[in-house]
């Protein structure tokens, strides 16, 4: 993992379609998540996931209240455990019945609660956190600026938000990958402007700038 590079200048993305991406996850695409999220990271962005690891180890092991941004089927939940984390104050929500379903079936034994809603919507009514996650998200959402402040304005007094995202890079391996992530996911990797101007006080990139990990703390 290496540092962004500060001077690196990205075109405009048009942001994708809500409707799309609800679609996506409401789809057998589901019944194959597990399998491919695994395989694609593991190919992928090892490095960058030892980074993300990293930081969740040397987190104070105290009972963190802990909310889990777009949870999926809750993969987080294992990173969480194995860093030593309490994951009874663990609430993860996203907004797919189908991806929630899942979660609850691989979690069957966790206190860990599960809520179907919006992001945005829930970090507004889900009390203070000191710890939150969001992986592989923000590309999705067609306004990550808004959904990390308001991911910042739920944070308790010490607390950090820990970002794993798709970022764009104006390569010609950049442009394929952003091209077939739109065409097949839905998900338009993200101008890292975005995080830098939230002022993190980490923030890495891993393979050739495409993915791009940032804690953000509370301002
Ligand atoms: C690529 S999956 C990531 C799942 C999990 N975070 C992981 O690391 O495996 C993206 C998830 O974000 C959820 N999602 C997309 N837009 C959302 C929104 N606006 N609010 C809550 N969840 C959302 C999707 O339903 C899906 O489960």
């Amino acid at each position: 993992v290496t540092l962004l590079d500060h001077q690196q200048q990205h075109r405009p993305i048009e942001p994708p379609d809500p409707h799309r991406v609800h679609d996506l996850y409401a789809s057998r695409f589901v019944d194959r998540y597990d399998l491919g999220a695994e395989l694609w990271e593991r190919l992928t962005c090892g490095d960058a996931l030892a980074a993300f690891e990293h930081r969740l180890r040397s987190l104070p092991k105290r009972s963190l209240r802990v909310l889990d941004v777009g949870c999926g089927t809750g993969r987080n939940l294992h990173r969480l455990a194995a860093a030593g984390i309490d994951i009874d104050n663990y609430v993860g929500v996203d907004t797919s019945e189908r991806m929630l379903q899942r979660a609850a079936t691989n979690h069957p034994y966790s206190r860990a609660r599960f809520v179907s809603g919006d992001a945005i919507d829930t970090l507004g009514s889900e009390g203070k956190h000191d710890l939150i996650v969001i992986t592989w998200v923000l590309s999705h959402h067609p306004d990550p600026a808004a959904l990390i402040a308001a991911a910042t304005n739920a944070l308790a007094p010490e607390g950090r938000v820990l970002i794993l995202a798709l970022t764009a890079s104006d390569t010609i391996m950049g442009r394929l990958h952003a091209w077939r992530l739109r065409r097949f996911l839905h998900s338009n990797p993200i101008d890292p402007v975005i995080l830098r101007e939230s002022s993190p006080s980490f923030l890495g990139v891993s393979c050739r700038g495409l993915i791009t990990i940032a804690e953000i703390p509370r301002r």
